[in-house]
This record gives structure tokens, C-alpha cells and sequence, in this order.
């Protein structure tokens, strides 16, 4: 890793800050900027010049941004326009999809067509699962709105929608034009939502690097109080490490991409079973991030200190370490309809160190499961 992607964290000021993820022939670049969203015509202009544009968002996203958004295209005269669907995961199924291919037509997008997600992670999944099947496959560009859309889903092309019978089950892999991301549209963005963002963000630290989980220790101050260049710093860095996923393991083949879903299939058990309105996903990856590291030391992988350090982290930065009123029992049976269990099989990311993760395939014992699970609940 170069000197610049190592230290970027601690550049000072509002510069522009841009990753290149190298997927050969599907390559893009990742550009951060505070305030990018009011010099959007210049960083947008190659991409959708000339071309028909449909912008997709959200309808809490778009009566902030959408009217900035579509000026900064007219402004270069391409021809645009925008469809909104209800904002939250229900939005995030096929209908919604069906519903967007016919705005697609009646404004009459081609294959030369852009689409622009402009939104959280529920906008980008739709809008990128869209691109990927309209006409076999147009363009799109990613404008992430939300702090987990910026830290995780605008980059590495997992598109998609959920079903009833679980999420993202249906998707594509279908990489942007460019991912812009403005941090400045964090202002906006519920403190729920920031927590919900940050969980993501302290995984990044366990499952990669040890020394910006340092830095996040270093600067909870900073991060609870929303400092802008913190966050830009921050975002930066998470950018970088799941570019360099995505780069090693493009379609999730090798188990290298699989280390991102770090704490994710007790997430997804304790959503599921919660009801995905009573908790959020960031709280959830946190509780499971607990579990995991719990199961970990059980398993003599990790040792108590850096199990500490997790939960110290998770704590200063207000995210909960445990859930009441949950059976170990529900969770683990849960945990095996996950899409990740492999021929019903659980594998985990296990901890193994600060910044270093094991992928196991190998079963382990139930019992230690369970007890990871009770020593995460109230
Ligand atoms: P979201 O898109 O529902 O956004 C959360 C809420 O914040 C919504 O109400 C949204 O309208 C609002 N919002 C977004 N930006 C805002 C802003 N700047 N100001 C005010 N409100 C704003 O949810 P999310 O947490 O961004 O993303 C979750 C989704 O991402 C899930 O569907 C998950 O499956 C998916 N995801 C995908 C990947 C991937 O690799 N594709 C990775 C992680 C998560
Ligand atoms: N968020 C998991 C992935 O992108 O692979």
C-alpha cells in the first residue's frame, strides 16, 4: 500500500480526494470532496455528456439534493430527469424495479443512457440493479448520500433487490461510471443513520487495519460531533480498503470479499428476527460484530484485550454491544438461512488480531456458538 493511501486519514484541508479502483476494463475512481455536489457539473460532465440522464432517488433525498443535482446536468445540457420512489428497504424489491423500467421508457433511455443513484444504500441498490438490466446493461453513476453509502455500498457493483423470503436475493454485479461523494450531505443525514454508517466503519478497522482503528479510537470526539473533515478523512480510508477488496475478489469467489461480512450473518439473524423496523442494520452489524469477536476468543483466536478494544470503540461511539429479549436458540437457527451459509453451512470471519481476520469454513461447535450469542444479550 503507497505512503499517500496509507496516511491520507491525516491530510488536513478540503482537497479532493480520489481512489482508483483498478478493475481493469470495468476501472472507475472514487472522488471525495467536501461541497462536490456545488461544483457537480465539472465533476460530472464526461460522464454524461450528450447522453440522456434519469437521476433515481429516494423521497427524502431527493426534496434535498435532487434540485442541485438536476441543474448541475442541465447546466451541461444533458437531458434529464428524475424518478422517486418511497424512501426505506420496503421500496427495495422488484416492483420498484418494474416501476423504473417503464419511467426508463416513457423518457426514452437508450443503451447510450446514464443512470444517476442519487441516495442512500437502498437508492444505489435499486438504481445500479436497474443499470445492470435495462437493455441488457447502461451506465451508472454513484452519488451516495448516506454515511454507509459512502463507506460500503456505492463501491464494488453489488446491485440489487430483496425478496420476501430474505434480502438482496436477486442482483447483479455491475460496477459505476464514477462514485462522487459530497460528506457535506452528512449535515442532513439522521443521527440514527450516521451510528448505522459507523458500525460499518469500525469494521473496516478490525477486519483491516489496525492503524485506523487507532485512529478512530484517537478521534470519537471528532466523529461524534459530526466534523466534517474527520468524516471526509474517514470515508476516505474506508474507500481505499474496500477498493483493494474488491480489486483482490471482484465477485466475492476467492473468501476474500466475504471478510466484509465481518459480525454481518448474526446482523442479519437479529434483523430478521427483530422485524427490520425495530433495529437498524448498523446497530445490528455492531451486536453481531460482538458476537463474532466473543465466538472468536472462545474459539482461541482473540484474545480479551482486543475483544475490549471492539467493544470500547462500539460504546464511545453510542452503538449498542448486546440485545435483551432475544433466544440464543431463534438466532442460531436464523443464522441458517443467511444466504452467506454455504450448503447450509455457517462460515465465519473470525478476528483473529486488531486488523486481521480468519474466514472459517470449518464447523464449530454449537454450544460455542450459543454462548457467544448469550454473552451479547441482556
Ligand atoms: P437507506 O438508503 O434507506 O438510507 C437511510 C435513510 O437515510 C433513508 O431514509 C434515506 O432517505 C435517508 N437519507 C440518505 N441520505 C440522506 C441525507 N444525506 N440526508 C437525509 N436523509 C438521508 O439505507 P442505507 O443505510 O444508506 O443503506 C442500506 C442498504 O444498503 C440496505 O438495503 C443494504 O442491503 C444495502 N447495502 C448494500 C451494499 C452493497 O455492497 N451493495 C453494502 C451494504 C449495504
Ligand atoms: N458489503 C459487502 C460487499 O460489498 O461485498
Amino acid at each position: 500500500m503507497s505512503n499517500f493511501y496509507k496516511f491520507c486519514y491525516y491530510k488536513k484541508g478540503n482537497t479532493v480526494k480520489k481512489i482508483d479502483v483498478n478493475l481493469k476494463e470495468r476501472a472507475y475512481s472514487i472522488i471525495i470532496m467536501e461541497g462536490l455536489l456545488d461544483d457537480l457539473s465539472a465533476k460530472i460532465e464526461s460522464f454524461v455528456s450528450k447522453r440522456k440522464v434519469l437521476i433515481v432517488s429516494d423521497s427524502n433525498v431527493s426534496k434535498l439534493y435532487s434540485k442541485k443535482v438536476i441543474s448541475a446536468i442541465q447546466e451541461i445540457s444533458a437531458d434529464v430527469d428524475i424518478a422517486i420512489f418511497p424512501a426505506g428497504e420496503p421500496s427495495k424489491t422488484l416492483k420498484t424495479v418494474e416501476s423504473l423500467y417503464e419511467k426508463a421508457i416513457e423518457f426514452g433511455l437508450d443503451r447510450s443512457s446514464v443512470i444517476v443513484a442519487l441516495g442512500g444504500g437502498v437508492v444505489g441498490d435499486i438504481a445500479g440493479f436497474l443499470a445492470a438490466t435495462y437493455m441488457r446493461g447502461i451506465d451508472f453513476i454513484q452519488i451516495p448520500t448516506s454515511l454507509l453509502a459512502m463507506v460500503d455500498s456505492s463501491v464494488g457493483g453489488k446491485t440489487g433487490v430483496d425478496l420476501p423470503a430474505g434480502k438482496n436475493l436477486i442482483g447483479a454485479f455491475w460496477q459505476p461510471k464514477v462514485v462522487l461523494i459530497d460528506p457535506n450531505t452528512l449535515k442532513t443525514l439522521p443521527e440514527r443513520e450516521i451510528k448505522c454508517g459507523l458500525a460499518e466503519v469500525i469494521k473496516y478497522g478490525i477486519i483491516m487495519d489496525e492503524d485506523f482503528f487507532r485512529y478512530l479510537e484517537n478521534h470519537t470526539q471528532e466523529l461524534n460531533q459530526l466534523d466534517c473533515e474527520c468524516f471526509s478523512s474517514v470515508i476516505a480510508r474506508c474507500c481505499i480498503l474496500k477498493a483493494e477488496v474488491v480489486i483482490a475478489d471482484e465477485r466475492e469467489e476467492t473468501g476474500t470479499r466475504a471478510i466484509l461480512n465481518y459480525g454481518h450473518t448474526f446482523a442479519h439473524a437479529i434483523e430478521v428476527i427483530r422485524g427490520f423496523e425495530n433495529i437498524n442494520h448498523g446497530e445490528a452489524v455492531a451486536i453481531g460484530m460482538c458476537m463474532a469477536a466473543s465466538l472468536s476468543v472462545a474459539d482461541m483466536r482473540l484474545d480479551d484485550a482486543a475483544e475490549l478494544r471492539q467493544e470500547n470503540l462500539l460504546r464511545a461511539l453510542h452503538l449498542p454491544c448486546s440485545i435483551d429479549n432475544i433466544k440464543a436458540s431463534e438466532i442460531y437457527t436464523a443464522m441458517h438461512k443467511d444466504k452467506k451459509a454455504v450448503n447450509g453451512k455457517l462460515r465465519f470471519i473470525l478476528p483473529e488480531t486488531i486488523g486481521e481476520v480468519a474466514l472459517v469454513s470449518e464447523e464449530i461447535n454449537k454450544n460455542m456458538i450459543m454462548q457467544a450469542i448469550r454473552n451479547c444479550s441482556d
